[in-house]
């Protein structure tokens, strides 16, 4: 398994890097004080790290990591992080056709937490991250406004 983690993204994915099933753990941050559970990740996986201002790892974004590796060779993918770096990895994912073998995990602006109000839709499908999620796999987020818009208190659309 792969697991492509950014920001607090990290702290989801720790217990399947301890589960011993992640090979490879590609983490990113801003910066390198940012990082979180550098050496427990690295104790127990291939870590590779990015961060925005190069102060560990590679300068850079973490889908930067991905050109890296041999992403068709990874059976499993669990990503979990800002919206727009998803995003960037579910574009990866889909351009070699292994969009059906990847997890995302999301974070929405929650209104009921109990699939009433839509604060935390995605559509066309109307997904509800607190009802149907929080995780996604790749497939069914392709092609939606995943990564592209999320709704405010309101519910109006604003874009990531
Ligand atoms: S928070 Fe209301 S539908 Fe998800």
């Amino acid at each position: 398994m792969l697991a492509i983690a950014g920001g607090v993204g990290a702290a989801p994915l720790l217990p399947l890097a301890r589960s011993d099933v992640v090979m490879t753990f590609l983490i990113g941050a801003r910066t390198e004080q940012e990082l979180l559970f550098v050496d427990q990740l690295d104790e127990c996986t291939d870590l590779q790290i990015a961060t925005d201002d190069g102060s560990m790892g590679i300068l850079g974004f973490v889908p930067a990591l991905i050109d890296e590796i041999n992403l068709g060779s990874y059976d499993h993918i669990a990503v979990c992080g800002p919206e727009v770096m998803m995003r960037a990895v579910l574009a990866k994912v889909t351009e070699i056709g292994i969009e059906t073998r990847t997890e995302f995990s999301l974070h929405r602006y929650m209104k009921c937490g109990v699939g009433v109000c839509g604060s935390c839709c995605i559509d066309p499908a109307g997904l509800r991250v607190c009802r149907d999620g929080p995780v996604f796999s790749g497939e069914l987020l392709h092609k939606s406004e995943f990564g592209h818009y999320h709704r405010d208190a309101s519910g109006r659309k604003i874009s990531i």
